[in-house]
């Protein structure tokens, strides 16, 4: 799929505010700085459609991208910024968890994680809470430029390893990106294309 079209429709905190139109939706969401708002530029071939930042909470509501005048990206502001709050519960903004409970289109979440990371437990907390909601996610893989190919390589295996180690019997489906290379772009298409045409 090549994106031919990226509007800007809305922003807010309420998903019952959120576009009414039945158009398939994905969301990214991660820690903050992770580079959810840059991957979103990336993959539409825009500078700054979302609004990004070197320092993290950039993102503050619910953005709703319109692609191809026929399905939503929608970015989120990130999770487990300690300035905001160091209550777990607190740093799921209570906006943010509405609208994954509440966003009858979302057909996936992806949980971006930065590849340079071991596993953080906030993460882990994020992905099983979307589990225990029955809410289908898939795992980016930030940032692969910052590493060479076989550290890359090693960090991805040791994530999914500790993943299935710990909470989930089979590693969810992930895919590895870099904003700042396009690595990864054609991938995250063909994916979002194959559950666009479920
Ligand atoms: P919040 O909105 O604050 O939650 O952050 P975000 O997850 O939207 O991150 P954002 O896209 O604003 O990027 C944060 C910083 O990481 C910026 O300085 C980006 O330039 C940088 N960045 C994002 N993606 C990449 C990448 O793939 N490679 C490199 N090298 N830098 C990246
Ligand atoms: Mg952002």
């Amino acid at each position: 799929m090549e994106v031919k079209k990226a509007d800007f429709i809305m922003s807010n905190t309420d998903v019952s505010k959120c576009p009414k139109e039945r158009l398939p939706e994905y969301a990214f969401i991660g820690r903050s700085n992770v580079g959810k708002s840059s991957l979103i530029n990336m993959l539409t071939n825009r500078k700054s459609l979302a609004k990004t930042s070197g320092k993290p909470g950039k993102t503050q509501l619910i953005n709703h991208f319109k692609i191809n005048d026929n399905w939503f990206l929608v970015d989120l502001p990130g999770y487990g910024y300690a300035r905001v709050s160091k209550s777990t519960k607190k740093v799921f903004q209570k906006f943010i968890t509405n609208y994954f409970e509440k966003r009858l289109q979302l057909i996936s979440a992806f949980v971006l994680v930065d590849v340079r990371h071991e596993p953080q437990p906030i993460d882990m907390e994020f992905m099983q809470w979307l589990g225990e909601n029955q809410i289908p996610f898939s795992i980016i893989f930030t940032k692969a430029d910052k590493l060479k190919p076989a550290a890359l390589e090693k960090n991805v295996a040791k994530y999914l390893d500790t993943l299935t180690n710990d909470v989930w019997e089979e590693a969810p489906h992930h895919l590895v990106t870099s904003s700042s290379s396009g690595f990864g772009k054609d991938e995250v298409l063909a994916y979002i294309d194959s559950l666009n045409e479920v």
